[in-house]
């Protein structure tokens, strides 16, 4: 198992370039499975999580491989088990996507339920619902969920939205099924987050018909067949939030390329109350940070709210603040895991359910630390950047699902980052 040794504090700069989107790209690979013959997607980046939806494809019968400039090869003509095994699924619950594809292509699925995760329950009540309005007969057994449609889908209109609001993944896998449904299907209470636009635009090019991309209101007209396609997937809004709080939180200018700030208003509004300069330059922006920070209210929620998956990463931040913010998570309101492990770093956090009060502090002290959801864990590294001392941060796989080897995009900017197996 790896462990990380952060050196700190120190101060960035240079620049770095912003990967392909995993969130895009999990669903996007699902969706080939929808087009029998060879997809190509560019810009996938090479992530645990890919690997193991990679794993998921190939069991069911695709072919897999990466091309010389890394685009990703699916060829999905043959689909001869339509069963999403636990073993894979409880490793990456966003395995969950591939269940409205096969029952749109093959006419059954078998799923694994996901379970639960270190962010909280991960329910698929709102996938279930939305996929039995599309006509499948959907039970539970052995903690799988068995989907039929043995006479294919019917298009219907459909509300998607639940407690906590729009699904992501539960938009992604009836949108999904119903390109091939007869009909129209209107999904309103869509999820609106760039990854799912993308996923529509991929659909798209593969011949769906789709319209209101980027709105709470998908229109989908069914369409006989799909065709594979070639797509270059969005860059990740998440990896350059989560460079651009390392660019503040050390005091730094850093350069993001490929990045596209529009998918970021929420993020990017934050971030000049609390003091940080950010514009745009080129395909990506220009970070810096000359004062002291200012705290703020951080509410989390679907897009185009804050995103959830900044939360952590900016609860480090705030850690640093002159005075007091309020963060609420309203998307998932136990995702919380980094306060006790911030707090051992010398931050002053109070949870209170949903809400953390960050109270500044003048400086974080290094410490040893777990990590444990991959955005958690991300925050722990930011915050040993900007750290007196060697911070050791254990179970660094968490990571790696979501960032591609991060201590190898940092160290050129001037972080002090070494991976031990230990
Ligand atoms: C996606 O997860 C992302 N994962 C998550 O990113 C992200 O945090 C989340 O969306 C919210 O933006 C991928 O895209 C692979 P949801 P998803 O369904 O789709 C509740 C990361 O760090 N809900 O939008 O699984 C749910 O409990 C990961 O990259 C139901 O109640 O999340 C939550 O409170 C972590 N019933 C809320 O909705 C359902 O059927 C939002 O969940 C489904 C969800």
């Amino acid at each position: 198992m790896d462990v990380f040794r952060v050196e700190g504090p120190v101060q960035l700069s240079g620049s770095v370039r912003i990967n392909g989107s995993k969130n895009a790209s999990l669903p996007i690979m699902a969706a080939t499975i929808l087009a029998p013959g060879e997809s190509t997607l560019k810009a996938v980046p090479h992530l645990s999580d890919i690997s193991v939806c990679g794993e998921l494809l190939g069991r069911l019968g695709c072919k897999l491989t990466r091309g010389s400039e890394g685009e990703l090869c699916i060829d999905s003509t043959v689909i001869d088990n339509p069963v999403g095994e636990y073993e894979i699924v409880c490793r990456m619950r966003a395995g969950i996507c591939i269940l409205g594809p096969l029952l749109a292509r093959c006419g059954r699925a078998e799923v694994s339920m996901p379970g639960g995760c270190a962010i909280g329950d991960r329910p698929v009540n709102l996938h279930l619902k939305g996929l039995k309005a599309l006509g499948a007969q959907i039970h539970l057994k052995n903690g799988y969920i068995i989907a039929e449609a043995p006479n294919g889908l019917k298009g219907k209109d459909i509300f998607m939205g639940g407690p906590f609001g729009s699904t992501v993944l539960g938009t992604a896998n009836v949108l999904m099924a119903a390109t091939l449904a007869k009909g129209r299907t209107v999904i309103e209470s869509a999820a609106c987050e760039p990854e799912i636009a993308d996923l529509a635009n991929c659909l798209n090019k593969m011949g769906a018909k789709i319209t209101g991309i980027g709105s709470p209101r998908l229109t989908i007209d069914g369409v006989e067949q799909l065709q594979p396609v070639s797509y270059e997937v969005v860059p990740d809004r998440i990896e350059a939030g989560t460079f651009i709080v390392a660019a503040a939180i050390t005091a730094s200018e850093l350069r993001l390329q490929n990045c596209r700030l529009g998918d970021m208003m929420a993020v990017v509004d934050t971030l000049r109350y609390i003091g940080i300069s950010i514009d745009a330059e080129g395909d990506g922006c220009v970070v810096s940070r000359r004062g002291l920070l200012n705290p703020v209210d951080v509410t989390t929620q679907p897009y185009p709210g804050f995103p959830t998956d900044l939360q952590a990463q900016f609860m480090a931040l705030l850690s640093l603040a002159e005075g007091n913010s309020v963060v609420i998570e309203k998307v998932f309101p136990d995702r919380f895991m980094h306060v006790a492990e911030l707090n051992r770093m010398a931050a002053n956090l109070r949870k209170e359910g949903p809400t953390v009060i960050v109270a500044g502090v003048k400086k974080l002290i290094a410490a040893q630390v777990m990590a444990s959801d991959l955005r958690a864990s991300a925050a722990l590294v930011l915050a040993g950047l900007a750290a007196e001392g060697t911070t050791i941060i254990n179970r660094v796989y968490h990571i790696d699902r979501g960032y591609e080897r991060i201590e190898e995009r940092l160290n050129p900017l001037g972080a002090k980052i070494i991976r031990e197996s230990v």
